[in-house]
């Protein structure tokens, strides 16, 4: 049985775009707010980091208020602290891991440092709190595509990863090629309802490890083809072609590597798995080798801080604890 930190929890995550708090209390999920900074950083096409760090010191107070009004449990009775510190934007990280810090410090709370990534692991947790290890998480998003083998709630084993683009940026690069709007995956969605994957047949890059991904090849393609095509270019079946490579290799994978490592449960996680397509086709090939495929309802699959607190449960349950010095690290292992 999974033991989560009993009392009432305070959820920070700002290492990227979105700015989010989250109370719990055990596995379950009080209140999620997330300000997202989609608006600003759709100006230039993709985030800027020094933007994001002011946008998220303005945003944090007022949705952490939110957060703690939604789920009826005042900060006074906040019993814990958890906070995203790795890996991510450094001076957007450092907004949120100062805050918990203050917060922590003021009550004497316990304070615990969450990888973004065992975040996003976690997040089905919120669907079934006794989900259990050993299963494998396909995790993609803007920054990260990765096979792991999670052995044990903080015991995971990277199997495979991107060699170069993360599948949410060959959305988002993708997307721009074919002058849709950003953040890429949700227009590429959208555009490609009614579109015939078929239609255009775009690379599914060969790697060296079937647990690897390439995805660097797929926008010179597309760019390639807008310039072919011209005028022509039917949109729906160029975004609907573009979705498809994408999702094939991701699926088709992702089961390969469930079926090779024995592995009976799939855990899908990250912005990406917000898309339907994904979710479809992991679903229906799990359900032919008889593999349960479970993904965080559509809210938890992008940044939140609800799933940060998920992951800080579980440790702080183990008895884990940051200290006050708790840093912050743009880039480390899952
Ligand atoms: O996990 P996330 O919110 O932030 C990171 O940690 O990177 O993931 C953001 C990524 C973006 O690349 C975005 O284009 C992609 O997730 N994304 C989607 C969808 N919604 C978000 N990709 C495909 N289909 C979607 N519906
Ligand atoms: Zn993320």
């Amino acid at each position: 049985m999974n033991a989560f930190f009993s009392g009432p929890l305070l959820a920070l995550e700002t290492s990227c775009d979105e700015t989010a708090a989250a109370v719990l209390v055990g596995s379950e999920i009080k209140s999620s707010v997330v300000a997202s900074q989609i608006e600003l950083h759709g100006k230039w096409g993709g985030v800027v980091p020094e933007a994001a760090a002011r946008a998220h010191v303005e945003a944090l107070l007022p949705t952490m208020d939110t957060a703690l009004a939604d789920s009826g449990i005042g900060l006074e009775a906040i019993e814990a602290v958890a906070v995203t510190n790795r890996p991510g934007l450094i001076g957007a990280l450092s907004v949120g891991v100062s805050a918990a810090k203050a917060l922590a410090f003021r009550r004497n709370l316990p304070l615990i440092g969450v990888h973004h990534i065992e975040g996003h692991v976690c997040s089905p947790l919120a669907v079934d709190s006794a989900l259990e290890p050993p299963s494998l998480a396909l995790i993609v998003s803007g920054g990260h595509t990765e096979l792991v083998r999670v052995e044990a709630w903080g015991k995971y084993v990277v199997l495979g990863e991107t060699l170069d683009d993360a599948a949410g940026e060959a959305f988002d690069k993708g997307a721009r090629v074919l002058g849709l709007g950003y953040p890429g995956g949700v227009a590429v969605q959208a555009a490609a309802v009614g579109g015939d994957p078929l239609r255009y047949a775009l690379p599914q890059s060969a790697t060296d490890r079937p647990t690897n991904f390439s995805f660097s090849g797929l926008k010179t393609a597309v760019a390639r083809l807008v310039e072919r095509e011209g005028p022509k270019l039917n949109a729906a079946d160029a975004a609907a072609s573009l979705q498809h490579a994408i999702v094939e290799v991701l699926a088709t994978k992702t089961v390969a590597a469930a079926e090779a490592e024995s592995l009976r449960t799939i855990v899908v996680a990250g912005g990406v798995s917000a898309n339907l397509a994904l979710r479809t086709r992991v679903a229906e090939l799990g359900l032919r080798s008889g593999v349960r495929v479970i993904v965080p309802p559509l809210p938890l699959c992008t940044d939140n801080a609800a799933m940060i607190g998920l992951a800080g449960s579980l440790r702080l349950a183990r008895g884990e604890r940051s200290g006050f010095d708790l840093d912050v690290l743009s880039s480390e292992p899952l």
